[in-house]
């Protein structure tokens, strides 16, 4: 279900899809949210690997994508939020681990090709909270709002910057850089969630 059907797919997106798409599927079999492994305390491992990648691309991010309002896309706080609930001290939280290679976030282009991976994953993240609720009885108000962290919110953020990526990346040199950052994104996060071993 693209959120932009009726419309021709913009050539950036095009070239995104086909860049990534080989990583997604291999990051996607590799993440343990519908492993029977999975328990609580594999949930809560993941999720600090997951903050431990976030906090820091976000900063990079921010000062690349004002455009996108980048303080209203930040999940951060909801991974701070869910891992509160789910028994970490915010001492502790301040001192998980970072990942120190992530991807290299020089000007707009680079920033937009790491966002379309972190953005896009809030799609994939609508089937993962049905199935933690399912599976782990983990919800927005225990531990799994960052699976929904945009709610309602999620299909027109998605096309909002969807819009922005199509206006502002229009020349086929712009491509290069844009692809080349969303692949060195999927990369360098498998690469950390393999290093924090969480991954199958
Ligand atoms: C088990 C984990 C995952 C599942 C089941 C999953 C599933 C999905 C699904 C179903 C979509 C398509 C949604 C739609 O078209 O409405 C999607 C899109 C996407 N996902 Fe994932 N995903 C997972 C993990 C991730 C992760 C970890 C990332 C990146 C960090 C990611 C990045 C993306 C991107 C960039 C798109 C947008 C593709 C596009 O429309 O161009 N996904 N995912």
């Amino acid at each position: 279900m693209p959120p932009e059907a009726g419309n021709a797919v913009p050539a950036i997106l095009a070239a995104l899809r086909l860049g990534t798409a080989d990583l997604h599927r291999r990051l996607e079999a590799r993440l343990p949210f519908f492993s029977a492994q999975l328990d609580r305390d594999y949930y809560r491992r993941l999720l600090m690997a997951y903050y431990g990648f976030h906090a820091p691309l976000e900063q990079a991010l921010a000062a690349h994508v004002g455009a996108l309002d980048p303080a209203r896309r930040a999940k951060t706080p909801t991974l701070i939020r869910d891992l509160q609930a789910l028994g970490l001290a915010p001492a502790q939280i301040a001192a998980l681990p970072r990942c120190e290679v992530i991807p290299l976030i020089r000007c707009e282009d680079s920033a937009l090709g790491a966002m379309y991976v972190i953005e896009g994953a809030t799609l994939g993240g609508q089937v993962l909270k049905r199935a933690m609720a399912e599976r782990l009885h983990i919800d927005a108000g225990n531990g799994g709002a960052f699976l929904d962290v945009y709610g309602q919110a999620t299909g027109p953020l998605w096309r909002s910057f969807l819009g922005f990526l199509a206006s502002a990346v229009t020349r086929p040199q712009q491509h290069e850089v844009v692809v080349a950052a969303a692949i060195d994104t999927f990369s360098s996060f498998e690469r950390w969630l393999d290093a924090q071993e969480v991954l199958l």
